[in-house]
């Protein structure tokens, strides 16, 4: 699993900062590396015996680079997404979500032997073993989806218990190569499960997608003929989830993986924060709104409430992009192929108007909202009939590739220590226990 440093950009040393201590009048210099000074350096300012020295206070990560990555690419200000180099609206065009697994994974696009191996290799991994069927089975009859698949994906590390080899490149493959591979297995079982419908099987001889969606639609047909349009949209949805550089559910991934735990356990982590609605919930609440607002004409008493401050416009803004986000783009033009095969959703009229109102109205504007991803994906989920507790166990698939790269870095890179962040300690100190028969007394 190598990468080539044909692109990389160039890492800045020469730089220093100057800072002041004003309690002592002391001066240190601090390095500059690539934007960043070490949270270590500052550790050293104002240290003595009693003193641990100056720390960062960062909760929410907000300006603190926990790693060095190769990975993705974000400037949310001019609107760009590139996976190892390559931009989102190429890939999203042009290749295959498998090929983008790859690439995210090795770093490189395959070669065609490469990517015929590859595929083969996943998809002769489709499977689970029956016991974690059974183990599925068990779980109430309205059991979430996205629990059922963050436990399972959990129980791998129990089928798989050589996993643990986290140093061994030939180990890690294989439990990438499975992990890839049984995601949708495990994501469409937990979408029958609360149906009532018995579990589909994978077929083998279907694309990914394809064999996606037949374990989650196949009935009594003796083969699931899955629309080619569909597929493609599916596939399309899953490149562009397929990573998205140090977000809340990756950071999970690495910091549970720091402590060098199997790689299903670090991914159970990452679907955990997935499952929070923060992370994965907002195209459920986009939809909610657009059902709310019914018709055209309410948009702009709804836009008023908006600038208002009694609601917000679910779908718009986002902490990093402050431009129209690449992979709404996208979708947006990917709802036209799914909608030519189901009809269109009677909501997307709503959604499109509401989009153009909101783009020129100055409110939006002078905030840099723009739709996100979630904007339009939910519409497309539910065309698709998924009901909104899968919309993440859909992103869950779409996102193990690019946690599994990031998790492959971290797990390489010799500057990771076990993740422990510090605290600012705000409690008591030094009360005198009384025992209990005491205090009751
Ligand atoms: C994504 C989100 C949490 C980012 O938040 P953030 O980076 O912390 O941005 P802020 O909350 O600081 O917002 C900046 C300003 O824009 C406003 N704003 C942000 N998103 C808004 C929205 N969707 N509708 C209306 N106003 C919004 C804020 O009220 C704030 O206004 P102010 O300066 O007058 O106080 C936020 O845009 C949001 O809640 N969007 C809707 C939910 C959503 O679509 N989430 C999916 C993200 S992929």
């Amino acid at each position: 699993m190598t990468r080539s440093a044909r692109h990389r950009r160039p890492i800045v040393t020469d730089q220093t900062l100057t800072v002041r201590d004003n309690r002592t009048g002391d001066e240190y210099e601090l390095e500059i590396t690539d934007g960043t000074v070490r949270a270590s350096d500052l550790g050293k300012i104002g240290k003595t015996e009693d003193d641990p020295g100056i720390a960062v206070y960062d909760p929410g990560f907000t300006n603190t680079a926990s790693t060095r990555s190769a990975v993705t690419f974000i400037d949310g200000e001019k609107g760009i997404l590139e996976y190892r180099g390559y931009p989102i609206e190429q890939l999203a065009e042009s290749s295959t979500f498998l090929e983008v697994a790859y690439l995210l994974i090795h770093g490189e696009l395959p070669t065609k032997e490469q990517h015929d191996q590859w595929v083969h290799d996943i998809t002769f991994h489709t499977f689970v073993h029956e016991n974690l069927k059974s183990l599925m089975q068990g779980f109430r009859y309205d059991a979430h989806p996205m629990g059922m698949l963050l436990s399972s994906v959990g129980a791998l590390s129990t089928f798989y218990p050589e996993a643990r080899a986290i140093h061994d490149p030939d180990v890690r493959r294989e439990q990438i190569v499975r992990m890839i591979a049984k995601m949708p297995t495990l994501g469409a079982w937990s979408f029958r499960h609360a149906q009532g419908k018995p579990y589909v099987y994978p077929d083998n001889e279907l694309s990914y997608t394809e064999n996606f969606l037949s374990m989650l639609f196949k009935m009594s047909e003796p083969k699931y003929d899955p629309d080619p349009r569909l597929a493609k949209a599916l596939d399309v949805l899953l490149i562009l989830h397929a990573d998205h550089e140090q977000n809340c559910s990756t950071n999970a991934v690495r910091s549970v993986g720091s402590s060098q735990v199997d790689p299903y356990s670090a991914v159970s982590a990452g679907i955990a924060a997935l499952y929070g609605p923060l992370h994965g919930g907002a195209n459920e609440a986009v939809l909610r709104m657009l059902k709310r607002i019914g018709t055209k004409d309410k948009i702009p008493e709804f836009i008023e409430g908006v600038k208002n401050g009694d609601e917000k416009l679910m779908g718009f803004g986002h902490r990093v992009y402050k431009n129209y986000d690449p992979r709404a783009k996208i979708i947006k033009k990917a709802c036209d192929d799914v909608f030519e095969v189901t009809g269109v959703n009677p909501l997307l009229e709503i959604a499109q108007e509401l989009e153009k109102i909101a783009l020129e109205d100055e409110y939006f504007v002078s905030r840099k909202l723009y739709p996100n991803v979630d904007f339009y994906s939910g519409l497309i989920y539910e065309a698709l009939q998924f009901p909104p507790e899968m919309f993440t166990v859909l992103f869950a698939i779409g996102r193990t590739p690019g946690w599994l790269a990031q998790w492959l870095e971290l797990v390489d890179d010799k500057e990771q220590k076990i993740a422990r962040p510090k605290q600012v300690y705000t409690g008591d100190r030094t009360l005198e226990f009384v025992p209990a028969e005491q205090r009751w007394a």
